[in-house]
């Protein structure tokens, strides 16, 4: 089994850069498509035997170095009692307003209420056979609750931040309750055999530093102290971190996601060796030429510097409408041109 990906975590030397991307199953493949022609996409989330094999395509096409659980950072809220539909973006009809919608949310029993997750993972485990590591994940407490409160994406966050700062009991209380949810998913995870996970904060960087020191830090730290030293490295990625990372990593963790706004030379000499780093192309990158993703590419791999802990990632996920040659191209790229001491 190529242990890259997992080293990398550590902080490991390896033989070549390891490379995945976020979202690498998904729209942009013409073979996730065709599935789509024939299933909604709750519906691939809810069997096992379809979110493997859309699991496995990116694996077998691009050859990336860790699969990622297909799922949906939303879908253990709809068991929670939030009514989750996707038309194409996500919707939640009873969005989050008072402490009685809190009071509401049901707490989870991961074997009866998400099966498909856990056996979606078994599965993917059997079929990877060793091949590349399988990577499990949730949303962060922060940009779980933005959802849950907003009903939908949205372009502020007015309603979520007006619960913030004049009704912060309820604000808590979600969080609070959140936070419990997350541990035990992830926990449930890694029993079914994830062999990293990552924690998504979408829209953490919504928040000025010092709320989001206030507001999401000290759930997303509960959340990682939580599942942490269980044997999978956690990786944690709050986009539109870079004018706070010094207290995003507060919240610990073993490998620090950047997005493309930071200078990943910078931000590794800012954090020293106690955290690995994934990222960071800007995924528009993939819009170009060759030879642009290439320079790309070399640029980042030379900011780290052949440094143990890179794993190479897009800045966020990969847009739909990227040719799938392009991923495959930098997936090559960075194999090629890794440094490695
Ligand atoms: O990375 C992977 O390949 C694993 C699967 C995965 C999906 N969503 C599948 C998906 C993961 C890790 C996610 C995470 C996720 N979901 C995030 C965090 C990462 C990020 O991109 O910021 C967020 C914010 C969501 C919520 C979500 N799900 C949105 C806003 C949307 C609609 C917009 C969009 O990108 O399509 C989704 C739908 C979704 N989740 C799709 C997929 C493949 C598209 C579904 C389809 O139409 O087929």
């Amino acid at each position: 089994m190529s242990t890259r990906f997992l080293d990398a975590c550590r902080g490991l030397p390896v033989d070549r850069t390891p490379v995945w991307i976020m979202r690498q199953a998904g729209r942009y493949l013409p073979e996730y498509r065709r599935m789509r022609e024939a299933y909604s996409f709750l519906e691939l989330c809810k069997t096992p035997e379809l979110a493997a094999e859309v699991s496995m395509q990116p694996v077998d096409i691009l050859g990336v170095d860790a699969a990622i659980l297909f799922s949906d950072i939303l879908t253990p809220l709809e068991p929670m009692g939030m009514e989750l539909d996707f038309v194409p973006g996500p919707v939640f009809d009873n969005p989050v307003r008072s402490m009685a919608d809190v009071e509401a949310l049901r707490k989870l029993e991961m074997e009866r209420d998400v099966p498909y997750v856990l056996e979606t993972i078994r599965i993917l485990r059997q079929e990877l056979a060793g091949r590349v590591p399988l990577i499990g994940f949730s949303g962060a407490p922060f940009t779980l609750a933005c959802y849950m409160v907003e009903g939908r994406g949205s372009r502020d966050f007015s309603i979520v931040k007006k619960m913030m700062y004049s009704t912060p009991e309820i604000f808590h209380a979600l969080m609070n309750k959140i936070s419990d949810m997350l541990i035990e998913y992830l926990d449930a995870q890694a029993a079914a055999g994830v062999q990293a996970m990552q924690i998504f904060d979408t829209w953490g960087g919504i928040l000025s530093p010092g709320d989001y020191e206030r507001y999401a830090l000290p759930y997303s730290t509960r959340v990682i102290a939580g599942v942490r030293g269980k044997g999978a490295p956690v990786i944690h990625f709050v986009k539109g971190a870079g004018s706070m990372l010094d207290i995003v990593r507060r919240a610990g963790g073993d490998v620090l996601g950047l997005d493309w706004h930071v200078n990943l030379g910078t931000v590794r000499d800012m954090l020293g060796p106690g955290f690995a780093v994934q990222g960071n192309l800007d995924p528009t990158v993939l819009y170009g030429p060759p030879r642009v993703i290439e320079a790309e590419v070399r640029r980042i791999l030379q900011e780290n510097g052949g440094r143990p802990g890179h794993i190479f990632n897009l800045g966020h996920g990969i847009l739909p409408d990227i040719p799938p040659e392009n991923a495959l191209f930098m997936v090559d790229c960075v194999h090629r041109h890794s440094i490695v001491r």
